[in-house]
């Protein structure tokens, strides 16, 4: 192995044409930083420290707003009450410094989108960032300008609740999806009207929960941590996320608080990111129970030493900093390099010219075009799992029995963090059916009043629908508090009594399509059996009834593709598919099943490899996997070279034909491994990926990009590299693609 590359010419000449874009921005920048300073030099400590404090909910805190003690609020929607509160702080506090209003907008406001894990299914970077736009519209109408969005934490594991609001388990697709949804959040230009800042959470290794128990220690190498963890932050620092959260975890013994490394080192000094980080609610004081801080003074300083600026809900920086200070265990600079860094970004926003929200622009709402774009975020999020004998699309003049305890409940199907969303405006399946199919021909009954419904009262109800039926369509799955903060599960199979349900309509011999609504994976595998299609739909949000109703018809050909690996069962997890290799791969010509194991087999006798006997080493569904109700044939992959070079373009092309004879679009996904390196490297990692429209029989060239400089990773020295050597590329429509050529880096 040769070393490392660096080519000097062409970091010149990126720095000269970097040089000649910020010109223009930097005088901007300028003026910002002073106006910054000089803010900051007629501020009074206790104003500076107020600056750092940010409170929950909208009433009680006038006077401390007045005595400029609070620099933000969160949780408070209402615009006359936030213009109430801003007419405080700038008309009557002494420096008339405005506060920042946060919320979190997760997947929408009032029009709420299909939850970001549905949203990573589309693989549609334009149309996830036209959600974060519209959400934006929506709260900053009502003068919130700060969102706690995007999460950007890599989640390998479906029993953590939180992997609803993640973007799945790949560091490339959440890179491209997380810097869609701050360009969105954001707008062209921070103090436009209806932007708001984004927020990249929850710095750093949150999603990797041990057991997938929510706050829960995490234990990451920092190769992986730099290789899986972060590249997502540091796409949304180049994608100009103005904040930043500190997660609640702790990393290898330090938690994400109190973490200098990641907080400072990182993030400042490496990304030189200047904007600010605010801690995740109480997680400063909560070093006291990790065991970090003896108690809340000593949390406070070791927080704010680390890099964190504001702290959220709690009160440790209000109350010891001052002391802090005057013991010398802060310095005014440590304060003073804070608020710089909230002054900046309040600047940017425009807070100071316009901190209020007119009344004419007051709650602008759930437009048409916002439902639609909801409704076209929702159809491209279902992913097609199964499809026997054509099952789906339903014939139109078919009689529907619509079943199951997800299939008419505006609320259910929106999923978690929906603080604001209107269920007055959701489409359930049941009234998007009638709308499509004519109410006469949708025979409805739940069957079970809610997910976890354990008694079996409604199943006589169900089964006669059924039987009066030409095919059943089950909506099943979790309710919206089954996913979401603090809401992990061990088990997650279909909770309650949904799977005797679903044997018991099969049993009336009609075709029954399956359609899950929830916020993670769920372990279908067995219950898909007696299901001829099954639709993975995710919380689909507001329109997610009127999407599956276009999906089952056929109006709309699925096209949504997993964003995240699916476990047969449980005990697969973690299971993802850019893994290592290990010294003893699974081999499928020597694994043997548990039952076919001969009765006292001799210990060596069988593949001595790296898999479960009882559930093999494949999962239920593939990474990138998803069906159409056409075929997409992959052929005639080429390079537009053999051998590369640091800093150039790897061009992949490939035709990609559409055999069958419907029009649909296709995800198409590029593959790379390192097949040596100084370290080990994983067996695939996703380098490309594009959304193609074909008609029926269309065949079309594609040409993919990659640059080899994103062929990096994190060497036996801990530097990033690309090492020279031979790489192998794969394409297709999921991350078994069988397509495949070589290619060297030199
Ligand atoms: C705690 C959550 O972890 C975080 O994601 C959220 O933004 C804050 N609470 C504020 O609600």
């Amino acid at each position: 192995m040769k070393s490392s590359k660096h080519l000097p010419v062409i970091i010149i000449m990126m720095l000269v044409s970097w040089a000649c874009q910020v010109n223009d921005s930097s005088d901007q920048n300028s003026e910002v930083e002073n106006k910054v300073e000089q803010l900051l030099n007629e501020m009074t400590l206790e104003e500076k420290i107020g600056q750092m404090c940010q409170v929950n909910g909208g009433n009680g805190h006038d006077e401390n707003i007045r005595k400029g003690m609070i620099g933000s609020i969160l949780n408070e929607v209402d615009p006359e009450n936030i213009n109430r509160l801003q007419k405080i702080a700038v008309e009557e506090s002494r420096l008339g410094i405005p506060i920042i209003v946060a919320r979190d907008v997760i997947h929408g406001f009032k029009t709420v989108f299909p939850i970001p894990l549905g949203q990573a299914a589309t693989w549609n970077p334009d149309l996830v960032q036209k959600g974060t736009r519209i959400a934006a519209m929506e709260a900053s109408s009502t003068g919130v300008k700060w969102t706690f969005a995007p999460m950007i934490d890599i989640s390998r594991d479906a029993r953590w609740g939180r992997i609803a609001e993640s973007l799945g388990e790949d560091p490339y697709l959440t890179s491209v999806l997380g810097a869609a949804m701050v360009k969105g959040f954001q707008g062209d230009s921070l103090n436009g009207e209806t932007s708001i800042a984004a927020c990249a959470k929850h710095f750093a290794g949150y999603g990797a929960a041990e057991g997938g128990r929510d706050y829960n220690t995490t234990s990451i190498p920092q190769r992986e941590l730099r290789d899986i963890y972060l590249p997502p932050f540091k796409a949304a620092v180049d994608a100009g996320v103005r904040t930043f959260m500190s997660g609640f975890n702790e990393i290898d013994g330090i938690p994400a608080t109190g973490n200098k490394h990641l907080l400072t080192d990182v993030l400042r000094k490496e990304w030189q990111f200047d904007g600010f980080v605010v801690r995740d609610w109480a997680s400063t004081w909560e070093m006291i129970p990790h065991g970090f801080a003896k108690d809340e003074k000593e949390a406070a300083q070791r927080a704010i030493k680390a890099g964190v600026n504001m702290e959220m809900a709690t009160t440790t920086y209000k109350d010891h900093i001052a002391g802090l200070i005057e013991e010398g265990a802060l310095s005014i600079e440590d304060i003073n390099q804070a608020v710089r860094n909230i002054l900046r970004v309040k600047f940017e926003l425009g807070l100071f010219d316009n901190p209020y929200i007119a009344g004419e622009k007051q709650n602008q709402f759930a437009k048409p075009e916002y439902l639609e774009a909801a409704k076209k975020a929702a159809t491209q999020s279902m992913v097609l799992l199964k499809n026997d004998q054509k099952t789906l699309p339903i014939n139109p003049s078919s009689k529907i029995a619509l079943i199951g305890p997800m299939a008419d409940q505006a609320y259910e199907q929106l999923g978690t963090w929906i603080f604001d969303g209107d269920t007055t405006l959701t489409v359930t399946p049941q009234q998007a059916f009638n709308e499509t199919f004519g109410q006469e021909n949708v025979l409805f009954a739940e069957g079970m009043a809610i997910s976890r419904t354990l008694h079996k009262r409604g199943f006589r109800k169900a089964i006669e629908q059924a039987k009066k039926s030409d095919v059943i369509v089950f909506c099943g799955g979790e309710e919206s508090i089954l996913s979401g903060e603090a809401h992990s599960r061990a088990n997650i199979d279909l909770p309650g009594v949904q799977n005797d349900l679903i044997k018991e309509l099969k049993k009336t011999g009609k075709p029954v399509v399956l359609v899950v609504m929830a916020g993670r994976p769920l372990t279908i595998g067995e219950i898909s059996e007696h299901a001829d299609a099954v639709v993975y739909a995710w919380h689909p949000g507001t329109m997610g009834g009127a999407a599956l109703a276009d999906i089952v018809s056929g109006k709309v050909n699925p096209s949504g593709k997993l964003p995240v690996t699916f476990p047969k069962v449980v005990g697969q997890i973690p299971i993802y598919y850019n893994h290592k290799n290990t010294g003893r791969p699974a081999n499928p010509d020597s694994w043997t099943q548990m039952y076919d194991i001969p009765v006292k087999a001799p210990q060596t006798s069988l593949g001595n490899e790296s898999h479960y006997i009882d559930a093999g080493f494949t999962p239920l569904y593939p990474f990138g996997y998803g069906l159409s109700y056409t075929s997409f044939e992959y052929s005639d992959l080429s390079l537009d070279k053999e051998v590369y070079s640091s800093g150039e373009t790897i061009e992949v092309s490939f035709k990609l034909n559409n055999v069958g004879d419907l029009a649909g679009e296709e995800v198409a996904q590029v593959y790379v491994q390192d097949l040596v390196g100084n370290v080990t490297r994983p067996v695939k990692e996703l380098k490309a990926f594009e959304r193609i429209s074909l008609d029926k029989n269309e065949e079309k060239t594609v040409t993919l990009t990659i640059d080899v400089n994103d062929l990096d990773f994190t060497n036996i020295d801990m530097e990033q590299v690309v090492e020279p050597g031979e790489f192998q590329l794969w394409v297709g429509g999921d991350s078994n693609a069988k397509l495949t050529t070589n290619f060297e880096v030199q």
